[in-house]
């Protein structure tokens, strides 16, 4: 099938975590939700899509976390890999593959890339000079290293950007340099070593050409791509370290260094449709069609933080191999704050105030549902937005609950106790009655469209405002005083509901898996599965009748509210920081 833009299929990926802790609702909110609710509809429209996901397993995090617990870094690895994994299968984020930066393939992989953008004389080597620890004797990478920042004086900037201000600076300027690692007092030394870079200005006029190509993505995107684009200098992609893919040339320095995690990173998007064709197909070539066919159109979901990497370093990567394919779009996401009660403001989450939300605990505390209804609706898309326990209960009660569940509970009690469990069979058509059937295809389609365009709060306030229509249809039509008059009136207009009932059971399905399913088995309709072969088209399927005589089963509540006191006691739960 060939959607509208004359792509054959669409690969999402969402970026891969590092696997140094667990994932928490302010990951979710940006770079995973969206694409999940976004592959949901994809799959159920038919259309051919692959999801990919994974961890993140190289590099100064993991092992900066292994040294501060004092494990290895494969055990830090092993344990947060296997725990977002299954946290992420709880919240029904639903990848196709969620593979590992540690796979063997992923050396294989990572390995080619850079040997191709070496043949092309896009990498080269530069001699500089970086922080290194006498007592530790070893050179401190990254976060290796802290000292006072150049541009502002802060005191706990990192080695080559300041969190404060923004600065990104050479090692080497860093002010009063100390090394962070545990134990280890001495005073940093500068000392030389030869590193590989990656010659981005190579690539300055193909990646505005694309940017240019591309006026319809978000401005935070375009701005920090451009910044990026119109400034672009040749940049580091091996480190002094031994946790890292190994860089494949036969030169003395290379055998101590390793290539960069944000090298290596997103080519584990490419490793993990590689091992997804393999496990799948059977077919180690299986990946090819969906990173070189220029009918596949990909997206990457993404925080804005990782902006620069998927707008402009991995897209030169892309076009220094040769024969792959460019994103189509890069969705990228602002920051999910948290709202503190007791001060009355917004704050970021972090581990040190103890105010994050994991999603482990999230899922055993709160309905599936809940939480993915709440998060769409309060998506950081354009600024930030912040958590707020108390919105939580009256977004979700007062929207999803009274307007959608109200609306599809009344109209299937009604018509199961009425017409004996069955649709029954609309007679004469008002004006009414035809008004509300025909906001069900201008409703689902705008829907659709707000969700082609990646406005997911807008998709989830069109579907409400679907529930909306219906209930108002419903209090006008007054079903339970004129049942007692008039069954074919009655019957009409609960006819009319149980095809809204319809609609927004195929319509929800992308946000709200666990109720569309439930609803589905009630009404006796098919939500299709869909995946990268496609199916029927179930989205569309939400504007086709169900037929009078359709069985209908008793219902149940598809949305149990919220209730306050519960919420106190989880607000204030997570206030004592065990909520993380
Ligand atoms: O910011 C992060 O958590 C990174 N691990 C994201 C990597 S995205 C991709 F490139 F893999
Ligand atoms: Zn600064």
């Amino acid at each position: 099938m060939t959607n509208e833009s004359g792509f054959k299929r669409t690969l999402v990926t969402s970026a891969l975590p590092y696997a140094n802790g667990y994932i928490h609702l302010g990951h979710i909110a940006g770079a995973y939700l969206p694409a999940d609710i976004y592959v949901r509809y994809k799959r159920l429209r038919g259309d051919r899509v692959l999801y990919v996901g994974g961890s993140d397993e190289y590099g100064v995090p993991i092992t900066l976390t292994a040294l501060k617990e004092g494990v290895s870094p494969r055990e830090v690895i092993d344990r947060y890999h296997a725990a977002n994994e299954e946290a992420f299968r709880r919240l029904g984020i639903s990848y196709d593959i969620y593979g590992r930066t540690s796979w063997d393939l992923h050396i294989d992989t990572t390995q080619s890339f850079f040997l191709r953008l070496l043949d092309g004389g896009y990498i080269h080597q530069e001699e500089m000079e970086l922080w290194y620890s006498p007592q530790s004797d070893k050179y401190l990478p990254d976060r290796y290293v802290k000292g006072t920042c150049p541009k502002c004086g802060y005191e706990d900037a990192n080695g080559d950007e300041c969190e404060r201000c923004g600065a990104q600076y050479a090692a080497k300027d860093l002010v009063q340099p100390r090394a962070n690692i545990p134990g280890d007092t001495s005073t940093p030394i500068l000392r030389k070593s030869r590193h590989w870079f990656l010659d981005l200005p190579k690539f300055a006029d193909r990646l505005r050409a694309w940017l240019d190509g591309h006026p319809e993505w978000r401005t935070n995107v375009k701005g920090i791509a451009y910044g990026w684009v119109n400034d672009l200098r040749p940049r580091c992609i091996t480190r002094d370290t031994d946790w890292g893919v190994p860089i494949p040339v036969d030169a003395p320095d290379a055998a101590s260094k390793r290539i960069y995690v944000w090298f290596d990173a997103p080519i584990g998007y490419v490793t993990n449709t590689r091992q997804w064709g393999v496990d799948r197909l059977g077919d180690p070539h299986a990946w090819e069609l969906w990173w070189k066919d220029s009918a596949t159109r990909m997206i990457h979901f993404i925080g804005k933080d990782n902006i620069p990497f998927h707008a402009v370093i991995f897209p030169a990567m892309l076009m220094g191999q040769g024969d792959y394919i460019l994103a189509d779009h890069v969705v990228g996401n602002e920051y999910l704050n948290i709202f503190n009660r007791q001060t009355g403001q917004a704050e970021k989450g972090s581990k040190s105030r103890g105010n994050m939300i994991s999603v482990k605990w999230a899922v055993e505390h709160l309905p599936l549902d809940a939480i993915r209804y709440y998060l769409c609706a309060i998506a950081p898309e354009s600024k930030d937005s912040s958590f707020d326990w108390d919105d939580l209960m009256f977004r979700y009660n007062g929207e999803l609950c009274d307007v959608v569940g109200n609306f599809v509970h009344r109209s299937l009690t009604m018509t199961v106790k009425n017409f004996d469990g069955a649709v029954p069979p609309a007679k004469a058509l008002d004006a009414e009655d035809s008004t509300m059937l025909a906001a069900i295809p201008e409703q689902v389609d705008a829907i659709a469209e707000s969700l082609e365009n990646f406005r997911f709060r807008q998709a989830l306030e069109r579907l409400i405002d679907l529930g909306r229509k219906a209930n108002v249809y419903f209090d006008a039509k007054q079903p339970w005083v004129t049942r007692k008059t008039d069954t074919a009136r009655t019957g009409t207009t609960l006819h009319v509901c149980c095809q809204v009932v319809k609609a927004l059971c195929h319509a929800m399905a992308p946000f709200l898996p666990d109720g569309a399913h439930a609803l589905a088995e009630i009404i006796g309709t098919a939500l299709p599965e869909g995946g990268p072969d496609g199916g029927p088209d179930g989205w569309n399927a939400a504007k086709e009748a169900l037929p009078a005589g359709s069985p209908l089963q008793t219902p149940q509540v598809l949305f149990p509210k919220l209730d306050k006191d519960r919420i106190t006691e989880l607000a204030e739960m997570h206030e004592r920081g065990e909520a993380f």
